[in-house]
């Protein structure tokens, strides 16, 4: 029997990158998954490849941003799949999704929002919307993905830096909130991960160049959490060391 048979895994911005490698990880395991993105092509391909591994899916496409939409997509995957088991609120990114990355003194309201709505709302909403089944089932595990941006800054992105490090005090509180229910809450913090086929080409301390990470390095860090019991409110740096100091060889 396969790790997350019978089990269900909702990975929102599973459309391409660390989002896909997660869902396609859960998918090898067994598990059911609800692919959420807001890009319908991105959602639909990774939901067929995840077919291809004999489980079911759904694709939940909508932003996470938009709570009643998000709401009826839970109530529709939890009538499919009967419960949600695992949350991976993995969607989210700086302003350059929106390519308005500026030192934050000349940062707009409206970009200053839809950084921190698109990273920490977004995962609330999401969080709230697939805790009463969690709660009901005694059972959950909920991932989120923050960003080393979190733990020592970056450059321009003053707004994604403070989002990510919220998403750590939503881990911290929410695990003990929801504990009594065997729910555990955590948090991953990627560094430099290589996105779209290319090489980002950072700093690291692994590999004789310090090469940066793949999605599937994270993805291992995921699933590595939902298959524990016993560990909850605690974050997971995954950067290849990059956040060791300032040492370098
Ligand atoms: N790649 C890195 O180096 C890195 C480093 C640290 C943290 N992270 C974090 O990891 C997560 C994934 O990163 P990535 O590099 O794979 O990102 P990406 O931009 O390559 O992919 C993000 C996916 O999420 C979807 N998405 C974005 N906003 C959404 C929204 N509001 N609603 C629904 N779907 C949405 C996109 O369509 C896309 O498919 C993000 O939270 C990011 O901040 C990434």
């Amino acid at each position: 029997m396969k790790k997350f048979e019978g089990r269900t895994a909702m990975v929102t911005g599973a459309g391409k990158n660390i989002g896909r490698e997660i869902a396609l990880a859960f998918a090898r395991e067994g598990a059911n998954i609800v692919v959420c993105d807001y890009n319908e092509k991105n959602a639909e391909q990774t939901v067929g490849e995840i077919l291809e591994y004999g489980v079911s899916a759904m694709a939940a496409v909508c932003d996470v941003r938009d709570r009643n939409k998000i709401f009826e997509y839970v109530a529709e995957a939890i009538n499919k799949f009967g419960k949600i088991d695992y949350l991976v609120n993995n969607a989210g990114g700086s302003a350059a999704l929106l390519k308005k990355l500026t030192r934050f003194v000349d940062a707009e309201a409206e970009t200053i929002d839809f950084v921190i709505d698109t990273n920490l709302k977004g995962s609330i909403y999401c969080t709230q919307a697939v805790l009463p089944s969690m709660i009901q089932a005694e059972y959950g595990k909920i991932i989120n993905m923050s960003s080393i941006a979190a733990v020592c800054g970056l450059y321009n992105r003053v707004d994604y830096a403070a989002a990510k490090s919220a998403m750590y005090g939503l881990t911290k509180a929410l695990a003990m909130e929801v504990g009594e229910f065997n729910i555990c809450v955590n948090c991953v913090s990627p560094g430099a991960i290589n996105r779209d086929g290319g090489n980002l080409d950072h700093m690291t301390f692994l590999g004789k160049n310090g090469h940066s990470g793949e999605p599937k390095d994270i993805a291992d860090m995921v699933l590595f959490l939902a298959s524990q019991d016993y560990i909850t409110g605690q974050n997971f740096i995954v950067d290849g060391g990059r956040t060791l100091g300032p040492g370098w060889r």
